[in-house]
């Protein structure tokens, strides 16, 4: 067992700390962790005598994962723009032909809310099996006032009806949408949309808690991004960014003049930018999906992030464009062999510090006393086996407050 208990968040050298337990158990109550330890130990409670008992057969048994960088609700695939891309197209070349976001967001705007739920209830139930009991999700597709409004209310919606928790964003700040390109100005007001209606409605509709902006090259600028993460404090919503992905565009330090929770993406963070976050409390999050689909060379330095004594955490960055993969598994593999984390680096960097980045490490992310029992069990022999093995789910059962949410079927 995992526990990764210990002090939250973790920089430096306790980021490899995992808090291992061997032959451990938990007791669980009320889907709370009542007791942990060895299990020679917590047999031993007089509560676990009437406790229904789970045997995992040996497997590992960790925290559920907790993804703190989702794009959850989106219409489609982009799987026509994959192929442009494999054939030479960049990124940012599809996205200046109309493609890209503003392609999700044409899409997006067209689907009904039952579509769009129907295909998230979906995907929320592949996030379970692959280990993730908590995920983070952003709207963006939106870029309106129904459709940003739609998404987030989605949001909620899914909380209610399905039992992995969710944690909204609001990303009206996607990037600028086509009907506001065309006009001069245009930028400008939208900005102005964002900052005077939607984030008012969004903060008091209690639709989102973070508020994050695409800041760089064809998305929104250093000064933009300031004004609409300014106008979201104002209103109670905590900060995100999207940083250094494509250009260095100085978000970075944006992030921590602001206190974010996290800044993320760093392909292009400058060293000065490593050294502003490790003073910091703002969570480096990083995304090694995007680098892998999009076919990039330069993933995130996160030696140098580590070494340096950043807040280090990973996430899918699940969305269609540049990550569409739900597994927590697969990324840490990407963190393994091309960020060079080692494997208990990447388990704490997918479970506690991104906890915190959602500030939820009081109750989630370890497996101690008084948190939550959200759980996932793998079917390997050692840790280290979860990174090892790629591409095929090893995830056995997952627990939600103590509750099955995914139980591999018999083979
Ligand atoms: O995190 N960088 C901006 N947003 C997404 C991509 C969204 C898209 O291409 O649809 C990201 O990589
Ligand atoms: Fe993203």
């Amino acid at each position: 067992m995992l526990t990764l208990r210990g002090r939250v968040p973790r920089r430096g050298k306790f980021l490899s700390d995992i808090g291992i337990i061997r032959d451990g158990a938990l007791l669980i109550r009320d889907g709370v962790i009542a007791a942990v330890g060895a299990r020679s130990e917590v047999e031993l409670l007089p509560e676990s005598r009437s406790a229904e008992k789970l045997d995992v057969g040996g497997r590992v048994a960790l925290p559920g994962f907790v993804d703190s960088h989702t794009h959850l609700i989106h219409a489609a695939s982009r799987a026509e723009e994959y192929e442009l891309k494999i054939a030479g197209a960049s990124y940012e070349e599809i996205a200046r032909k109309g493609g890209g976001i503003l392609n999700s967001v044409k899409k997006l705007r067209a689907a009904t809310a039952e579509n769009l739920k129907k295909r998230a209830h979906s995907a929320l139930r592949q996030f379970a099996e692959y280990g993730t009991t908590t995920l983070e999700a952003k709207s963006g597709y939106g870029l309106n006032v129904t459709s940003e409004l739609k998404i987030l209310r989605l949001h909620k919606e899914l909380s209610a009806e399905q039992p992995l928790e969710i944690v909204s964003t609001f990303l009206g700040a996607h990037v600028v949408p086509a009907e506001y390109r065309s006009k001069r100005g245009g930028a400008e007001q939208y900005v102005a949309l964002l900052t005077d209606k939607l984030t008012p409605e969004v903060a008091s509709g209690r639709l989102a808690e973070f508020c994050d902006v695409f800041c760089d090259r064809g998305a929104f600028s250093v000064n933009e991004a300031k004004k609409i993460l300014e106008a979201g404090k104002q209103h109670g919503l905590a900060s995100r960014v999207h940083a250094e992905q494509l250009t260095r565009s100085g978000a970075t330090q944006l992030a921590v003049q602001l206190g974010a929770a996290s800044c993320d993406h760093l392909e292009q963070v400058s060293k000065a930018d490593i050294r502003a976050l490790a003073k910091s409390n703002t969570v480096a999050t990083l995304l090694p999906g995007c680098d892998f689909h999009l076919g990039l060379k330069q993933y995130a330095p996160a030696r140098a992030l580590i070494d340096a004594g950043d807040i280090v955490a990973l996430a899918t960055d699940y969305n269609p464009g540049t990550s569409p993969t739900v597994s927590m598994p697969m990324i840490l593999s990407l963190a393994c062999s091309q960020l060079r984390m080692s494997p208990a680096e990447a388990i704490v960097a997918a479970t506690v510090n991104a906890a915190y980045s959602l500030k939820r490490d009081r109750r989630i992310g370890s497996l101690e006393t008084g948190k939550q029992a959200d759980i996932a069990i793998f079917d390997v022999n050692d840790y280290r086996e979860i990174p090892y093995y790629f591409g095929a789910n090893k995830c056995w059962m997952t627990l939600k407050k103590g509750q099955p949410v995914f139980q591999k079927a018999h083979t």
